[in-house]
């Protein structure tokens, strides 16, 4: 009996719903969020989130790279961020006598610490609403054009305001589709070094398996260091330049962490789609979805057989397969969950309610009265082209590699007499082929062509193909044709590619028009790009104006209630609870997942479940050090409920006491449409266990002194 209600009790604190859906503006946080945290468990104040008179979290965390996010973990610039956010850089530094991805790289000194050209980190400095300023001389009755024209000269004025005279990186950017803007200033640093990453049968354990999948068991961590000159700002690559003192960095919390704990994400989300009508949410679940998934089975298919043919091919590619592999598997289980909500019909509800309130009033019907109608007109007709557009991205352009290099040619041909533009991009073609060359494989190359080519002409429909296409396809659908192609073309020789480069002048042009497989992919891109992309670039901006104005209508219908904005990769605060949940009827999952999980997980016949040998040793030995949970396990990672998307990568997950308790790097697969749909029930956030990576660091990597700079709360 006393057991029973204990358990009632258990089950109410577990199972009542915490999660809050949204990704927060830090600005915003005292007005709209502060007191609810509080009441989760925040034992902080806004401005310990977000201050620009004094030292806040918002000067601990950057925008990593282009699309994640990493927090500064110590007062020497240390910065920790996913494996999977410095994979390209690993790999970039990895060759098959310096293999760090399946070894790993630990900087015994700093000056074993590695240059990464290119990778750039950026701390918000402050951020501002500015949508008077932008709206500056806008007027309705002022044409589509005029108004971009003015707004895009009102937001380069605001941009040049901000920027100190250059010191920092200005953007302005919408939200609520452009009802709102607001102006971001960043202090961007270039000099990034590469510190430590495990081995990927630790930093990628599980890999694409498991990949979205709870309950995992991914050491998806890598450390990098942030440099400055002398004078502590920002500074190109240089051997003198000095260690970064950040004005602030996170704590890290050793005390662990209980279900229930509230916990919060502070990072830059990249994008969501939680306000697009019915129609679209129909389109993606029925047409763009299936079609991008099916044609990236096709080149996964391909990827993974050669690479498990070949060493050399599996470094090769393996960036470009996590890449591929990634959205295709987020696609379905997004696909699945917005089927499971009914979200298409729950969407139609809502636009009846809508529909309901807009007729309550005559100036409303006047100016939303067609929206819905538009939509309407507007996604018919974009779902006929939807198909032709995403497999064209999919097959042509990041289809074959070959096609993607030839592409690059075409455009500086077409740029030959442009003084100004054609020697930039003869030198950004000189800057990409030694990569490109470094990670080609020909033959696997020779394969995806036929493949992608194949579901290519046969899905989309002929008006949207070119008339060298139709007239050819019977030939182009041979795989021995398409490969003859692939065979005799110039772009399948890196000599013959580079001495095009070198020489290259107008007669080039006319000797590449003998070259069949160049003609076939300026036929494919040119229809494209004069049949396709306009049509459907011309429907995407029709759609945007109506989503604005259905955006604003929102706005008013639900004036005075808290309205998430849209992911737009900005820095966004995002809170919940350490919880679990039930993927499916009868199964509960906890919020935690051990070092024994992993050791269970090992199957020699997936490559995936590899575990390294060391870590078996210090399995068996129990030597743990101080790095365990209160059941005396090794922690791995846990599940909690903030929304979160990606971007996220890398994010701090951080307690009520503003103390680092993990580092945020995927979402659980039941809960992938919560870019569009967030489901309290299902949808969560997976986290690194921060002192799964210490005790990684310590005790696999033997690299304690790390461990030094930083601030440990035991
Ligand atoms: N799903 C995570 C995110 O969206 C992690 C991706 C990297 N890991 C992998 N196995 N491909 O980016
Ligand atoms: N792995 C994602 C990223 O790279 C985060 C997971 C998500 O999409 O929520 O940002």
């Amino acid at each position: 009996m006393k057991k029973g209600l204990s358990l009632i009790v258990f089950f109410l604190l577990v199972h009542s719903v915490f999660a809050v859906e949204g990704m927060w503006i830090p600005t915003l946080l005292k007005k709209y969020n502060i007191e609810e945290m509080q009441k989760m468990g925040f034992k902080l104040t806004a401005e310990d989130i977000y201050d620009v008179n004094h030292s806040s979290m918002k000067d601990a965390i950057v925008l990593f790279g282009s699309g994640c996010t990493g927090e500064v973990i110590s007062g020497d610039g240390l910065l920790i961020t996913n494996h999977h956010c410095g994979f390209g850089q690993i790999q970039k530094h990895s060759t098959l006598s310096h293999d760090y991805l399946t070894d790993g790289f630990w900087a015994k000194n700093r000056s074993e610490e590695l240059v990464n050209p290119g990778l750039s980190v950026q701390f918000l400095v402050r951020m501002e609403e500015v949508t008077t300023e932008v709206m500056k001389g806008i007027k309705e009755d002022l044409s589509d054009d005029i108004q971009k024209k003015q707004i895009a000269a009102n937001i380069e004025a605001i941009k040049k305001g901000y920027s100190g005279k250059g010191t920092f990186q200005v953007d302005v950017k919408p939200l609520y589709y452009g009802n709102q803007y607001f102006v971001y200033v960043y202090e961007v640093f270039k000099d990034v070094r590469l510190v430590g990453a495990p081995p990927v049968s630790i930093g990628k354990f599980g890999g694409d398996t498991d990949n979205w999948v709870w309950p995992r068991h991914t050491g998806d961590f890598s450390l990098f260091r942030i440099y400055a000159g002398k004078n502590n700002k920002p500074a190109a690559y240089s051997p003198d330049n000095l260690p970064y003192r950040p004005k602030k960095f996170f704590p890290i919390n050793m005390k662990g962490i209980r279900e229930g704990e509230f916990t919060m994400v502070f990072g830059f989300p990249g994008t969501t789609q939680e306000y697009l009508p019915s129609m679209a949410v129909k389109l993606l679940i029925e047409k763009s979805n299936p079609n991008k998934v099916d044609a990236r089975t096709i080149k996964l298919n391909i990827l993974e057989k050669q690479m498990a043919k070949d060493p050399k091919v599996r470094i090769q590619y393996a960036s470009k397969y996590a890449g591929i592999s990634n959205s295709w598997k987020k696609w379905q289980g997004e696909t699945n969950g917005l089927i499971r909500l009914k979200a298409v019909e729950k969407k139609q509800r809502d636009e009846i309610a809508f529909s309901k309130w807009i007729k309550q009033n005559s100036d409303r019907e006047k100016k939303y009265g067609r929206i819905l109608e538009t939509f309407q007109q507007n996604y018919s007709e974009l779902s006929e082209i939807q198909i032709a557009y995403d497999l064209y991205n999919e097959t042509v352009l990041r289809g074959a590699e070959i096609f993607g290099l030839i592409s690059r040619f075409d455009l500086m041909g077409q740029a030959i007499s442009d003084t100004a533009k054609y020697p930039r991009l003869k030198k950004s073609l000189a800057d990409f082929l030694p990569g490109y060359f470094k990670d080609y494989d020909a033959a696997t190359d020779r394969q995806l062509l036929p493949a992608l080519l194949k579901i290519y002409l046969e899905r989309v429909d002929s008006k949207y193909l070119p008339a060298y296409a139709n007239d050819q396809k019977s030939n182009l659908l041979n795989a021995e044709y398409s490969q003859s192609l692939f065979n005799k073309s110039i772009f399948s020789d890196s000599l013959k590619i580079k001495e095009l480069l070198t020489n290259y002048n107008s007669k080039s042009i006319k000797k590449l028009q003998k070259d069949k497989l160049y003609l076939l992919f300026t036929a494919l891109s040119s229809h494209f790009n004069q049949n396709i992309d306009p049509i459907y670039q011309k429907l995407s901006q029709a759609i945007l104006k109506t989503q604005k104005l259905y955006m604003a209508a929102i706005l008013e219908m639900k004036e005075g209630e808290r309205l998430m904005a849209d992911a737009n990769l900005t820095l966004r605060v995002t809170y919940g609870k350490v919880e679990g949940f039930e993927p499916k009827d009868g199964v509960y999952y906890q919020y935690f997942t051990a070092l024994k999980g992993m050791i269970e997980k090992q199957n020699p016949a997936i490559a995936d479940y590899f575990v390294p040998e060391k870590l078996k040793q210090l399995y068996q030995a129990k030597d743990y050090g101080k790095y365990t949970n209160s059941t005396g396990e090794v922690p791995i990672a846990f599940c909690a409920s903030n929304h979160t998307t990606g971007g996220n990568s890398g994010s701090p997950v951080i307690n009520a006491d503003g103390e680092l308790i993990g580092v945020n790097f995927d979402r659980c697969w039941e809960g992938t449409m919560s870019d569009v749909l967030f489901d309290p029930e299902r949808c969560r956030n997976i986290a690194l266990d921060i002192r799964y990576a210490l005790f990684i660091i310590d005790k696999f990597a033997g690299a304690g002194y790390l461990l030094e700079e930083m601030q440990l709360i035991k």
